[in-house]
């Protein structure tokens, strides 16, 4: 603003003192030359609730430089509140006593790794304690028939071990989900943990194998027993074919060893696996080692197929969930086009969208939430990720589907024409 026009302003203003949005045009100006003496004198005792936002910011930014933190936080956050890209962490930096808050990420999944295994002794113990947030079916996108077969073939025999005692059934074992990268099978796993209230307990295999060098049927062993105190649990093993790897295709005695180690904790030979369930997950099902699959050990093999329309409808509206969205946003049209797309890609659909739409509220300077131009602009930049892996699938579920493991798949191919 230049000093010609700020004078005009202030001529206005002394001859109708009452008019508030002259008031925060003059603000601004002010705040532009941190005249913050004449500023404050003008602001008087109004309150963030008669200025607009731009004008909070102006009065905001004269009071930090008056130093009155307290009163400048409260028009910043009245600024902030009412329209989001106005949002200033200098600003907030410098009206704040306490450093500016850094909100937190997505809540992510306990990983046993090299960090934290580190240290002398009961280094596992270290995985047990930790908070984590709870994931349920609610958080999962379709995948329905899968979450019934999880209630009635997992959670049931969690929840009435004794019933299945009677029936001489086995509560524990193990269950393999396996399926194209990025359509839910972690996300599936943490579910089902918080789904029967059990302790959960993600062991990245890569990283066991790395670090476990020699120790790693102690530190494996060490596992099972923690999850067996802690039990009812779930210990899930991702990437499981790093450790079940067929085993001819593993040269080093070490592993071999492991894979022994593995097998001999899931069969419980005490049957004291009761109420620990271990799960799986891996999209490259055909090379884990047969023996993984026996009788009580990974028994249970559950495809987790790519969303179909309805799931892809659910995943998306998860996902857009509880950000600003415009009236026009239709997920049906939106989830007839995004055949083949993953989870994980419908997830990168709604965050490419909601970065065009913060770069559209940067450019207006005010929130514009994200309209369904934005979600159709961001399907062109993502591309679909499961037709590569439903390719390879297909062959091995052709030419190699012993004792029918691959059914599942073949049916899912079936079922969407291309098989
Ligand atoms: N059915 C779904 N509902 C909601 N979100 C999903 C769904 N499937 C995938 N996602 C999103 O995609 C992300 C990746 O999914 P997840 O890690 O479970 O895939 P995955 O099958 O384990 O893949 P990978 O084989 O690469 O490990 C999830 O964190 C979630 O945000
Ligand atoms: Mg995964």
């Amino acid at each position: 603003m230049d000093d010609a026009t700020l004078a005009g302003l202030r001529a206005a203003l002394a001859a109708s003192p009452d008019n508030l949005p002259l008031l925060g045009m003059i603000l601004g100006g002010l705040a532009e030359r941190e005249a913050h003496e004449e500023g404050l004198r003008l602001l008087g005792s109004h309150a963030p609730d008669d200025l607009d936002p731009k004008a909070c910011i102006a009065a905001a930014t004269l009071l930090a430089l008056a130093e009155e933190r307290e009163r400048g936080l409260a028009f910043y956050r009245s600024a902030v509140t009412a329209a989001p890209p106005l949002e200033d962490r200098e600003l907030e930096a410098r009206l704040s006593t306490k450093p500016a808050e850094v909100p937190s990420g997505k809540p992510q999944l306990r990983v046993l790794s090299s960090g934290r295994l580190e240290g002398e002794g009961g280094e596992v113990d270290t995985l047990f304690d930790s908070p984590q947030q709870t994931v349920t079916f609610e958080d999962v996108g379709g995948l329905d028939d899968l979450k019934k077969r999880i209630r009635r073939k997992v959670m049931l025999p969690m929840q009435k071990p004794s019933l299945f005692k009677r029936f001489r059934k086995r509560a524990g074992g193990g269950v393999l989900l396996y399926g194209p990268p990025g359509c839910g099978k972690t996300l599936m796993a943490r579910a089902t943990a918080g789904e029967c209230g059990a302790s959960f307990f993600n062991v990245a295999i890569s990283d066991v194998l790395d670090m476990w060098f020699g120790e790693s049927e102690q530190k494996l062993h060490d596992i099972f027993v923690k999850a067996r105190e802690s039990s009812p649990s779930v210990l899930f093993f991702d990437e499981v074919e790093a450790i079940g790897g067929r085993r001819r295709h593993s040269q080093s005695t070490s592993s071999a060893n492991l894979v022994s180690q593995f097998l001999s904790e899931m069969d419980g030979f005490d049957g004291h696996n009761e109420g620990v369930l271990v799960l799986g997950a891996t999209n490259v099902p055909w090379a884990v080692d047969p023996a993984f699959r026996r009788p009580g050990r990974f028994d249970r093999v559950l495809f987790v197929p790519p969303p179909d329309r309805a799931a892809r409808e659910a995943v998306l509206s998860i996902h857009l969930a509880e950000r600003p969205l415009a009236d026009d946003v239709k997920v049906g049209p939106l989830a007839k086009k995004t055949s083949g797309y993953s989870g994980a890609d419908l997830e990168e659909v709604v965050e490419t969208a909601a970065d065009l739409a913060i770069e559209a509220s940067i450019e207006a300077d005010a929130e514009v939430p994200i309209c369904q131009a934005h979600l159709i602009e961001a399907l062109s930049e993502v591309r679909p990720t499961t037709t590569e892996w439903l390719t390879t699938a297909r062959n091995y579920a052709r030419y190699a589907n012993e004792g029918g493991q691959y059914d599942e798949v073949l049916d899912f191919l079936s079922k969407h024409g291309k098989r």
